[in-house]
């Protein structure tokens, strides 16, 4: 086991209800002033940000609001937040909404009490502990932002999209009501299930020995997250189903599934330069369509472990060539996303092999050459990917 260390600072509250409690439990903190973050309109539409309104009213939390972060949030919006902050003496950020909300409200959290431009911090990955409290309450079980230290941005001017690092930023509070998860669309509630599952993928395959006690706990979240995905698309009104794939989401990302271990996270770094040079790419989707590619072109360093994710999340029975059942676990992975509804090919996310050469120099600049866990990987052997993903 590899040394480490882990921070989780996050109060859940959780089940039917939670958002009512927003405003109570800020004010407990000392909260005066909350800057209200939210999307595009699905948490305006539900009613929730009235709810929420209501709540922060009632127990005396003043509020400035900011509507309108779209899904792989930007950093113009960001600016504007922290504007925001800087301009009304803001204490706490409140985000409403999934991973790009969050995600957009820990960049307006660390911006907020910095003299410079906060996409330095995205340039830098510099630490600094002076960073705004964050709250938030999720509506989409899928980027793990709400307990995750990371915070992901797209600089549409640098066609850049770069992840910052920082323990500072995880949620202090997360509300995480699944009824208000009832309302996603199949779309998303799919591609935040191969998200979900991509984040024990990105920590399982990685050139560490086996871990037991972190490997265990990622298998058995993966068999969850297999196990719920048909459940909650079949049933997306079923609490229970809706439940454990919202704590599931969280327990994906928050970082205990990867303790002791390296983490491997290349096929982040593929996906991330594809929502970065087509914005309107969803995340989960891209990564339904590296995943298996990035499997495929790195499974001959350690095909024994593939062959043994095969056995436990899949059921694979051995064959004696660990080769041939590393082949069929990626197959299973495959099937699994397009079971879903997810894109197996690139071509279907409208991404054609002469975009290739324009995800290389970001990706390399946001992940350096060479890159990787599982496999050390250079920018050509990038190229070979996304060109088995076409
Ligand atoms: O904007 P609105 O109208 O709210 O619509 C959103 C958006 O279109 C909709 N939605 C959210 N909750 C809903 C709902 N629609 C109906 N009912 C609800 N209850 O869903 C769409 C997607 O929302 P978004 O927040 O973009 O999804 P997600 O949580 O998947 O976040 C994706 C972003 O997170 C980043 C991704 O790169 C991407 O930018 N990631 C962040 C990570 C982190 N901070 O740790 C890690 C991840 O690996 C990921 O990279
Ligand atoms: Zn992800």
């Amino acid at each position: 086991m590899e040394n480490f260390e882990f921070v989780s600072p996050t109060h859940f509250v959780f089940g039917k209800g939670a958002e009512e409690q927003v405003g109570e439990k800020l004010a407990e903190r000392g909260a005066k002033r909350v800057l209200l973050h939210f999307g595009g309109q699905s948490a305006v539409k539900s009613g929730l940000i009235d709810r929420v309104r209501a709540s922060l009213d009632a127990a005396g939390v003043e509020r400035v609001e900011l509507g309108g972060v779209r899904p792989n949030p930007e950093i113009t919006l960001v600016r504007e937040g922290v504007a925001l902050c800087k301009e009304h003496g803001v204490d706490w950020v409140l985000a409403v909404g999934g991973g790009s909300v969050i995600d957009s409200a820990k960049a307006v959290a660390v911006g907020a009490r910095y003299d410079g431009d906060v996409w330095d911090f995205f340039e830098t990955k510099r630490q600094t502990n002076d960073v705004l409290p964050i709250a938030v309450v999720l509506t989409i079980p899928a980027a793990g932002s709400e307990a995750s230290k990371n915070t992901v941005v797209s600089n549409d001017a640098l066609q850049m999209k770069s992840g910052y690092p920082n323990n500072a930023q995880r949620p202090k509070l997360a509300f995480m009501n699944p009824e208000l998860t009832f309302t996603l669309p199949p779309f998303q509630t799919a591609a935040g299930l191969t998200d979900m599952f991509c984040h024990l993928l990105e920590r399982f395959f990685d050139d560490v020995g086996a871990v037991p006690v972190t490997d265990n706990l990622c298998l058995s979240l993966m068999r969850t997250v297999r196990a719920e995905a048909p459940r909650v698309l079949a049933e997306p009104d079923n609490y229970d189903a809706r439940a454990n794939v919202m704590w599931a989401g969280m327990l994906c990302h928050q970082g205990l599934a990867g303790v002791g271990r390296h983490e491997d996270w290349a096929t982040h770094g593929l996906e991330h330069e594809l929502s970065a040079l087509y914005p309107e790419i969803t995340h989960g989707a891209g990564l339904a369509v590296m995943f298996p590619a990035w499997m495929e072109f790195v499974c001959d360093a350690n095909p024994e472990r593939f062959a043994f994710y095969g056995r436990e999340v899949f059921g694979l029975a051995p064959t004696g060539d660990a080769m041939a059942d590393a082949l069929s676990a990626i197959d299973e992975t495959r099937s699994f996303f397009a079971s879903l509804g997810m894109p197996t090919t690139l071509a279907e996310l409208d991404v054609e092999e002469g975009d290739i050469e324009k995800l290389i120099p970001t990706l390399k600049a946001n992940k350096g050459e060479p890159f990787g866990s599982f496999k050390k990987l250079s920018m050509d052997d990038a190229r070979a990917i996304y060109r088995l993903a076409l």
